[in-house]
């Protein structure tokens, strides 16, 4: 039995849990404010906050409905733009309006929703702006600069609430409605549920299954494992980072300690996805799901992760991620066997880096992208780590490459030698993507960029031409 609060409303439901939430809200709750794009997370129209209770305190997420399995609705408050409603428009409708940011009005709701979510979470820790939060929707209409404006002037409505932007204060000025204030109260009263696993199709976040399997999914016979989990998904011990199957790309991205040793991170994490795929899609499901420009999984080949997988009789095995892909989609894993844990040392400042080249710059997927881990000392390498993805059936961990250049001078001369190497690891073919060609200039221009940006000042660019 799934149960959850539906704007003001709690409910318990036996509906099939692998339905998708739209389909849910929009033919079970009839709610028709949500609406149906693309259905593969890409424009938007279907967006509704997820709020969860977290080490005391909710926190509201937007998430692409059309890819989010009901499941994992379990446990949340989800808030449609029905939810959001008040008697008079709330702050971010009011910026929509006086500042003309709607005209069909068909993304509209999508857009209210992510902003007001924004209001809810705005992360000021990260330098995000109102305008950041609508990166995952699109109109077709409007041309964008009058929703930028909306955007600004729902920011500068929230910087005049001050340093306190509390519940209270969002309610009390419009924000939202009066009903948010009980919300906490009633996810409390919500058993935290952790399914076993019975050998089935597992989901995460459903925003690679979702897309591939649509029609299928509702038939699988799939499995949420662990479908509501309370407590942290990813923190420091010691020197490491550790993530539960559940931890998302979002997760990682506001991880303070990452923030602190890779001063990119936002920047580099902006490059995935878009804020709702972000706040859904797990790190787990872009392992497994073996894509060869999996954005996660070439971060964390590069930081040498390890992945920890157990199967139906709880024995568990950690592995080096390096070693988990064996050809096409198929990895070092038995089909019951799940993701529980993944793992990796914390690079010191100035030690990391990530590049990627799309057809355009956010929300979109790699041509090529390319992630090192670089460590000098009095001008030799003693630290090297590298991969790479979009040349190669798998995501490429470059291991000649990488135990060529470690233990040698930093120089050009080194770089260049190392990239030779590079291109006989590598094995790209012509797609959509690009050709073949272009995707061997890449990886090879890629493999550059990292010196020159971890160390602008040793290596010169002209003598890499
Ligand atoms: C619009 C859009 C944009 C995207 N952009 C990017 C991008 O820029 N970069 C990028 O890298 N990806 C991108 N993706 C892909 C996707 O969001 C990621 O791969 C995401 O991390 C997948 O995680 P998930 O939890 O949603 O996976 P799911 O769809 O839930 O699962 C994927 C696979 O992993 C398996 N799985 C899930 N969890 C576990 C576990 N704990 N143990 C074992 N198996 C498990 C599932 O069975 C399935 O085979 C995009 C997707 C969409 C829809
Ligand atoms: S319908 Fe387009 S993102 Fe969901
Ligand atoms: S107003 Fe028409 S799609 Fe945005």
């Amino acid at each position: 039995m799934l149960h959850f609060v539906l704007n003001d409303r709690e409910l318990k439901t036996t509906t099939n849990p692998a339905t998708t939430l739209l389909d849910f809200i929009r033919y079970d709750a009839n709610l028709r404010g949500t609406k149906i794009g693309c259905r593969e997370g890409d424009c938007g129209a279907c967006t509704v906050l997820l709020g969860s209770v977290e080490n005391g305190e909710i926190r509201y997420e937007n998430c692409t409905s059309c890819l989010t399995p009901l499941a994992n609705a379990h446990g949340r408050h989800v808030v449609t733009i029905e939810g959001l409603n008040m008697s008079e428009l709330n702050k971010a409708q009011e910026a929509m309006v006086s500042c003309s940011g709607t005209q069909c009005g068909f993304c509209t709701p999508g857009f209210v929703v992510s902003l007001c979510g924004y209001t809810l979470n705005p992360d000021t820790s990260l330098s995000r702006t109102a305008k950041d939060a609508v990166d995952g929707n699109i109109c077709r209409c409007t041309g964008y600069k009058s929703i930028e404006r909306a955007a600004g002037q729902l920011q500068e409505d929230l910087d005049n609430l001050g340093e306190a932007i509390t519940l209270d204060a969002l309610i009390d000025k419009k924000f939202i409605p009066a009903y948010f204030r009980e919300i906490p109260h009633l996810l409390d009263q919500i058993e935290s549920e952790v399914f076993i696993h019975r050998g089935k199709q597992p989901v995460g976040g459903g925003t690679d299954l979702y897309v591939q399997k649509q029609d299928e999914m509702p038939f699988m016979e799939v499995v949420f494992p662990f479908k509501y989990q309370n407590g942290t998904r990813i923190w420091k011990e010691g020197s490491r980072c550790h993530m539960a199957p559940l931890c998302t790309a979002s997760d990682m991205m506001k991880a303070p300690f990452l923030k602190e040793s890779i001063p990119n991170w936002y920047e580099y994490m902006k490059l995935v996805s878009s804020n709702p795929i972000r706040n859904t899609g797990t790190v787990a499901g872009n392992l497994v799901n073996a894509s060869p420009i999996g954005d996660l999984t070439a971060i964390l080949l590069a930081l040498n992760a390890e992945i920890t997988l157990k199967d139906t009789a709880d024995r568990e095995r950690s592995i080096p991620l390096n070693s988990f892909y064996l050809d096409y989609k198929k990895l070092s894993k038995t089909p019951e066997e799940l993701i529980t844990r993944t793992s990796f040392e914390i690079p010191g400042p100035g030690k990391f880096n990530f590049e990627k080249v799309c057809k355009r710059k956010y929300l979109d997927i790699a041509s090529v992208n390319a992630a090192a881990l670089l460590e000098e000392n009095e001008g030799v390498i003693i630290r090297a780590s590298f991969s790479v993805g979009g040349v190669s059936p798998i995501p490429l961990y470059l291991r000649k490459t990488s135990e060529y250049v470690q233990g040698r001078e930093l120089s050009e001369s080194t770089i260049m030698e190392a990239a030779e190497i590079l291109q006989s690891e590598i094995s790209p073919i012509s797609d959509a993507r690009g050709s073949a060609d272009y995707k061997r200039l890449l990886a090879t221009q890629l493999f550059k960029a990292h010196f020159l940006n971890m160390f602008p000042s040793q290596i010169k660019m002209s003598e890499l031409i």
